[in-house]
C-alpha cells in the first residue's frame, strides 16, 4: 500500500493544477492517471494550440443547476493568473478572437508547465486505471491496475464522458453516487445538432458556413454555423447546444445586423433586384439559393408586394431549425451536467457529507462555453481545492 497526502485521480487540467497547488504547499500527492501519458485532452485541445483561457470569463458564461456556485473559485483565480503563470515559463500565446487565449507554439507546452509546476512531492503515475476506492476510517483506499495507495484526502478530476474513443468515462459519476452524491444528469453540450423531416433538405448545403446569431433557450450567440451532411455545426450552433434541450427548436438569424425592413428599402432603391442577388451579397451563393428558394420569392423585388418582402425578412432573422438531436458524446467538447454542486463547498470542492472527499473540473456540473472558459474552470477549481485538500 503507497501511502500519500491526497490522491488525485486523473491528470488532465483540473487534477494537474490541484497537484501543483497541493504539492507547493508541501503535500505528497499521488496523481493517477489512466491513459499513458497525462493531459491528453489539453494536448487535442484547440487544434492542438489549446485555447487555455478566455480573458472576459465570468459566471456568466457557464451552465449549472446553480449559477453562483462558480463565483468563489473563479473570483480566487482569473484569466490573469493563469496568463502569468503561462508567462512565467516563458510560452508565448495570442488573442484569436473573441478573448480566446492560444499558444503561439503547442499545446504541449501548457503539459509540459503544469508538470513542471508539481513539485518532487507529486509523482504522476500513468496506466493506473483506477477501478475502486472504498473509505476505510478517515482514509481513503484506492485500487489502480493491480496497486492499492491510501490518502485522508481523494480528489474526483476524472472529467466527463466527451470523446470516449480518448478513454474518457462516467467514472466520476459512479464514484460520486458510490459515496451517495447526487449527480446532475449528464448530456453532451458544445455538440454538432442533426437535423431531419423538412430541415434535412439544408443538408445539400454541407461545408457552407456563415455569421448568423443563433438561439435556444436563454443563449444567444453571434457567431459562425456551419451545414454538416449530419445537421448544424459551427461555434454559434456548438454554443447554442448547450443550451438546447430535445424538442425544442433552435432560432437563427441569417443577416443580423440588416434592419427589420431591409428588404422594403431594397426594393424603393433597386426594384429590378431579386430576393436571391441581394442575399448573394451577404451570404454564401449556395445558402443564398436555398433561402430564397424555401422563402417563394423569386421575382424582381419591384414586382413583390411590401407584406411579402416583411414576411421574409421576419423569416430570415427567425429562421426555425428543430433539431432532431446532437451527434452526441463521440462529438462532444464537453458534458453537461455532473456531480451536483449542492454536494459541494463552493470555496473548497470538497463534498459536505463526505469529508475529505472533493471533486473538481469537467465532472462537477459547471459547463463553459466555448472559448477557453472550460479550461479557467479546471484551472479554479484545481487551485480552489489543491488550497484546501
Ligand atoms: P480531463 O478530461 O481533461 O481529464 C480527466 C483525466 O482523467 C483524463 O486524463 C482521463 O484519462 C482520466 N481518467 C478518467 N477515468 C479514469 C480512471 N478511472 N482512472 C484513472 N484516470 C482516469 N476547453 C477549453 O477551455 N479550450 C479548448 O481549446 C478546448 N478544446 C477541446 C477540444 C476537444 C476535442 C475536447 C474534447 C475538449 C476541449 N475542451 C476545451 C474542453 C476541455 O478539454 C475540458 O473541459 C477539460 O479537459 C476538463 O478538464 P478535466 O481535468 O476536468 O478533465
Amino acid at each position: 500500500m503507497e501511502h500519500y497526502d491526497a490522491i488525485i485521480l486523473g491528470a488532465g487540467a483540473a487534477g494537474l493544477m490541484c497537484a501543483a497547488r497541493a504539492g507547493q504547499r508541501g503535500l505528497r500527492v499521488a496523481v493517477l492517471e489512466r491513459a499513458e501519458k497525462p493531459g491528453k485532452k489539453i494536448l487535442i485541445s484547440g487544434g492542438g494550440r489549446c485555447n487555455f483561457t478566455n480573458l472576459d470569463a465570468g459566471p456568466e458564461n457557464y451552465l449549472s443547476a446553480n449559477p453562483h456556485f462558480a463565483k468563489s473559485a473563479l473570483a480566487r483565480y482569473t484569466p490573469a493568473d493563469f496568463i502569468a503563470l503561462v508567462e512565467s515559463h516563458g510560452i508565448a500565446w495570442h488573442e484569436k478572437t473573441l478573448g480566446q487565449l492560444f499558444c503561439h507554439g503547442s499545446a504541449k507546452q501548457i503539459v509540459a508547465m503544469l508538470l513542471a509546476e508539481c513539485p518532487g512531492s507529486v509523482d504522476v503515475i500513468c496506466n493506473a486505471d483506477v477501478t475502486a476506492v472504498v473509505k476505510d476510517g478517515d482514509h481513503f483506499a484506492v485500487s489502480a491496475s493491480g496497486v492499492s495507495y491510501a490518502a485522508p484526502s481523494l480528489v474526483i478530476a476524472t472529467g466527463g464522458p466527451s470523446i470516449p474513443k480518448m478513454g474518457a468515462t462516467g467514472f466520476a459519476y459512479e464514484l460520486a453516487r458510490q459515496f451517495g452524491l447526487k449527480v446532475v444528469e449528464p448530456r453532451p453540450a458544445l455538440v454538432p445538432l442533426t437535423l431531419g423531416g423538412e430541415d434535412v433538405l439544408f443538408r445539400e448545403l454541407s461545408g457552407v458556413s456563415a455569421s448568423v446569431r443563433a438561439r435556444s433557450g436563454k443563449g444567444s450567440f453571434d457567431e459562425a454555423a456551419l451545414f454538416t451532411h449530419k445537421g448544424l455545426s459551427g461555434p454559434a450552433i456548438l454554443q447554442v447546444s448547450s443550451y438546447w434541450r430535445s424538442g425544442e427548436e433552435v432560432a437563427v438569424t441569417f443577416l443580423p445586423q440588416a434592419k427589420p425592413d431591409w428588404l422594403v428599402e431594397l426594393k424603393r432603391d433597386r426594384p429590378k433586384a431579386t430576393l436571391r442577388a441581394a442575399l448573394r451579397e451577404h451570404l454564401p451563393d449556395r445558402l443564398a439559393d436555398a433561402l430564397a428558394e424555401r422563402l417563394g420569392v423569386e421575382r424582381e423585388l419591384g414586382n413583390v408586394s411590401d407584406a411579402a418582402l416583411r414576411e421574409a425578412g421576419a423569416r430570415l432573422a427567425n429562421w426555425r431549425f428543430r433539431p432532431t438531436g446532437t451527434e452526441g458524446f463521440a462529438k462532444a467538447e464537453v458534458t453537461i451536467g455532473g456531480i451536483s454542486t449542492d454536494e459541494l463547498s463552493s470555496r473548497t470542492m470538497e463534498a459536505k457529507r463526505v469529508p475529505g472527499l472533493y471533486a473538481i473540473g469537467e465532472a462537477v456540473d459547471v459547463t463553459g462555453w466555448l472559448g477557453g472558459y472550460n479550461f479557467q474552470w479546471a484551472w479554479a477549481s484545481g487551485v480552489a481545492c489543491g488550497e484546501s485538500v
